[in-house]
């Protein structure tokens, strides 16, 4: 039954097909030649990703695009009932138009049927989350644990599963130690390992155009396998004239690189942050000083703009997870630096209230400030730009305390007011720029979206009660808005 080298059986079957959430409208597999310059079935393994959240979704879109047979997995039923009928649950720029012309394509579909996908996959990744666990700082992998073992009991012949989540590493040989005890005996599935580095708002870009791609396997099997599921983005790549470094390593290392990047990410953030509060107290300009450094390429000018601090649903929890992971290997001491990036990146937030307080004359008494009377327009909820994506946020963090101090808040955010509204009701949300701000007795910018970028601080101006902004974002001239007859505080300058 098997005729190819991925073990799989000839022909799927109507019993498998059966299964499929969304049946396939075509049977060519290239919907657009322009897109991978080859397709061999032989050495296009069929892939499975299993959690649609960001990741699963993003990465299993993109490799429908990029010429695979791809099914998308989840144990939501109304995730995958969305995204089968061609809607993405979440903003992601560009996403929506590439999931329609891969499902149009047939290439990609999505299905809440474990054993569907276990039959039609060579190569399984999991894609779910591994959220910090709570009142702990170390990584929940309950959701890793009940993929795997679901899965395993339902496999019939011998696959690659390959780790995308973040995790604490060590993860991959549990991993495999999982398999080992669930899957049947004698189908030797194996463990490979391949973080992701994929940025909300910009997802699409790094999954088909990534900077590198790092992967691990314990076999030559394997590795060959992963070369295979790779081999669409080099030849894209190629076509492009570009090159994307691989770096093929162990599954520790693996496990590592993604959590290092992040930790190393947040850690130029913090440092550009201290660097602020160093220049406020020194008459400094932090935005002046981080161009400054940031020519140096040993530096980098990026991840240097210095703000309310970084959130999301994967820096804070994973510097955390990291420091946690390093204590149990009996290395904390090393990563002691990392709780006081953590710390860095909370203490902008008390900051940034102290600072609004401050602009509207009522500086913080010993219980924090009383901004009772104050109305802030608030522009931005979301953790950055780009995104509907809540978690974590410092500016929706920010907005709450504002309002705990009294102050009365008008939020207005281009895509995330539906999760930010759900998530702090507290506040007032206003479908338009121009209600937020009309009356305001301060503007606080604290999301850098294009819309508020671009403000105009004259016809801003005639429309606020009080010329006074709070630059969150350190996206403003100042002395462009002081000569509006602006009041105008940023971060660190
Ligand atoms: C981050 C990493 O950048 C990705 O490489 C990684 O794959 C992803 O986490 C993940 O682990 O899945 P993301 O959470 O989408 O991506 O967001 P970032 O673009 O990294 O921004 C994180 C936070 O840092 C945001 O709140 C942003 O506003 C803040 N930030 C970023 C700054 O405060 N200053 C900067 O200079 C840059």
């Amino acid at each position: 039954m098997r005729d190819d080298s991925y073990g799989r059986r000839r022909t799927p079957g109507p019993a498998l097909d059966q299964h499929w959430t969304f049946h396939r409208q075509g049977t060519h597999l290239m919907a657009n030649a322009n897109q991978t310059p080859s397709q061999n079935p032989t050495t296009r393994p069929r892939i499975s990703f299993l959690g649609c959240g960001y990741l699963g979704a993003t990465y299993a879109i993109c490799f429908a695009e990029l010429g695979y047979e791809v099914v998308g997995y989840d144990v939501d039923t109304a995730k995958i009932e969305s995204f089968a009928s061609g809607t993405v649950p979440f903003h992601e720029p560009g996403l929506p138009e590439l999931l329609k012309k891969n499902l149009e394509s047939g290439r990609l579909r999505f299905t809440t049927d474990v054993q569907a996908v276990a039959d039609f996959a060579d190569v399984h990744f999991i894609c779910v989350g591994t959220p910090q666990r709570k009142g702990e700082h170390g990584a929940d992998l309950s959701y890793i644990e009940a993929a795997v073992v679901d899965l395993a009991k339902h496999l019939t012949r011998k696959v690659l599963i390959v780790g995308k989540s973040t995790v604490p590493v060590g993860t991959a040989s549990w991993v495999q130690e999982l398999l080992d005890r669930h899957a049947p005996e004698g189908l030797g599935v194996e463990v490979g390992w391949s973080p992701e580095f994929l940025q909300e708002s910009n997802a699409m870009h790094d999954v088909l155009r990534p900077n590198r791609i790092v992967y691990a396997s314990q076999s030559a099997w394997a590795s060959q396998l992963l070369k295979d599921v790779h081999r669409g983005i080099l030849e894209l790549a190629a076509v492009e004239d570009r090159e994307v470094p691989v770096v093929e390593t162990d599954l520790a290392t693996a496990e590592l690189v993604k959590v290092a990047a992040n930790a190393f990410l947040a850690t130029k953030i913090s440092f550009i942050n201290a660097m602020a509060d160093l220049s406020e107290a020194a008459g400094a300009d932090v935005a002046d000083l981080a161009k400054a450094i940031g020519y140096d390429q040993r530096i980098g000018n990026k991840f240097l703009r210095a703000g309310i601090g970084f959130g999301g649903g994967c820096l804070p929890k994973d510097i955390r997870a990291l420091s946690a992971r390093a204590g149990e290997l009996g290395v904390g001491e090393s990563f002691r630096f990392l709780d006081e990036v953590d710390g860095i990146n909370t203490r902008r937030r008390t900051h940034t209230v102290r600072a609004v307080a401050n602009l509207v004359g009522r500086p913080p008494g010993p219980n924090g400030p009383d901004l009772s009377g104050v109305r802030v327009a608030y522009l931005g909820a979301t953790f950055k730009p780009d995104t509907d994506d809540i978690r974590d946020s410092p500016a929706l963090d920010i907005a709450r305390r504002l309002r705990a101090a009294r102050a009365d808040v008008v939020v207005y955010d281009p895509e995330g007011l539906e999760n930010a509204q759900a998530a702090a009701p507290e506040l007032s949300f206003v479908k338009t720029l121009a209600e937020a701000v009309a009356g305001a007795d301060v503007v606080c910018a604290m999301v850098p979206w294009e819309e508020f970028r671009i403000l105009d601080p004259e016809a801003l101006g005639r429309q606020v009660a009080e010329r006074r902004l709070l630059d969150g974002m350190n996206a403003y001239d100042p002395e462009q808005w002081r000569k509006h007859g602006w009041t105008y505080q940023g971060i660190g300058r």
